[in-house]
């Protein structure tokens, strides 16, 4: 890898060129669809900015020009992606959290030979408030042999990404992306419009900090999972004692964990044996990231990334974050299936 310092100006564009240049027989279309998701993270940021302005400059907007309501942030950012990839000639199909079904690349456009799965924002209930939300996205190759990507092309496991990444819109805009060659991270200098490189090789410390739960579940969580979290906190043989810090936008809570250390965990419970969080395009890009930066994610039993998926929409229990962490939970929790949905 070409080494960087964090005070060394480098662009997204430079960076993702210097790591093409490291695989001779790399097309560029990767690449390609890396820029264009820096350039709808950039038209995101700028909605998710003025949210709060959403009611006052909508009304007037939509009233005058197309005559219809005001759409919610996850729909219009939803849309900005779409309208940003679909015509590059490098995917061959998309799918959104927004979305029941597969999002076809309309046919004056050429077909690529990718999937891009994505949460075009996340933790959207939170932007009423003004908490940071984000974008995950996850990349997979065509594997059927068809021009339009297919179900199957959907539904591999997460050890088949390629690319996978997420966008932050917190107190400043960060991207963070892996091609498998370490998870690296970019702010978004908004004087010049450019995601700088601000942190090269991000590695997320063992030594745990924070805990991410919501903890209001416990009711319905196993007992195994609560003596988890009993642990976690210092208690019943557990070592030194995480933080409680859970902001309620998985992006959030993950990234803080990235760069602080510890756990974010989502189990499952008896209201929801599956969890709430979607494998394909939250879990599985997360996992490619951590899991680059040194930590784990598991379902409780398993390594979400060798999940095989069943559905697009498809739920899964998490547990990411730093190694050791993780591997406490595996331990606790393996030999349990019916609550993983294994
Ligand atoms: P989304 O806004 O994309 O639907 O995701 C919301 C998710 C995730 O961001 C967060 O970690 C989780 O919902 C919070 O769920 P609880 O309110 O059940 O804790
Ligand atoms: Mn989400
Ligand atoms: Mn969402």
């Amino acid at each position: 890898m070409v080494k960087h310092t964090a005070t060394s100006v480098v662009t997204i564009e430079r960076f993702i060129i210097e790591q093409e240049r490291l695989h001779p027989e790399a097309t560029g279309e990767l690449s390609g669809i890396l820029y264009d998701m820096a350039l709808a993270a950039k038209m995101i940021a700028s909605k998710v900015r003025s949210a709060g302005l959403a009611d006052i400059l909508g009304s007037a907007e939509n009233e005058n020009v197309q005559g219809e309501m005001q759409q919610r942030l996850d729909v219009l950012a939803n849309e900005m992606i779409v309208k940003a990839m679909d015509h590059g000639g490098r995917l061959c199909a998309m799918a959104s959290e927004e979305e029941p079904g597969i999002i076809s690349i309309p046919e004056q456009f050429r077909c690529g030979k990718y999937c891009l799965l994505f949460d075009p924002l996340d933790g959207s209930s939170n932007i009423d408030v003004n908490v940071p939300v984000g974008t995950i996205f996850s990349v997979v190759r065509k594997i059927t042999r068809g021009k339009h990507g297919e179900m199957e092309d959907m539904l591999q496991p997460g050890r088949r990404q390629v690319a996978a990444g997420y966008v932050i819109y917190g107190s400043s805009t960060m991207l963070v992306y892996t091609t498998g060659q370490g998870a690296h991270g970019f702010t978004l200098d908004p004087s010049i419009g450019e995601f700088l490189l601000s942190h090269p090789n991000i590695r997320i410390p063992d030594d745990g900090r924070y805990l991410s739960v919501n903890d209001s579940y416990e009711q319905h969580w196993d007992d195994d999972v609560k003596l988890l979290m009993r642990r976690y906190r210092g208690l019943d043989g557990g070592g030194k004692p995480l933080s409680g810090r859970y902001v309620g936008s998985l992006v959030a809570d993950f990234h803080r964990n990235l760069l602080g250390g510890g756990i974010f965990a989502y189990p499952a419970n008896r209201k929801s044996p599956k969890g709430k969080l979607r494998l394909l395009y939250e879990a599985n890009p997360l996992s490619f990231i951590v899991e680059e930066a040194g930590g784990g994610a598991i379902d409780g039993v398993r390594d979400v990334m060798n999940i095989d998926p069943t559905e697009l929409h498809q739920r899964t229990p998490l547990y990411i974050g730093s190694k050791s962490a993780v591997e406490q939970a595996r331990q606790l929790l393996s030999g349990r299936s019916e609550l993983v949905g294994a």
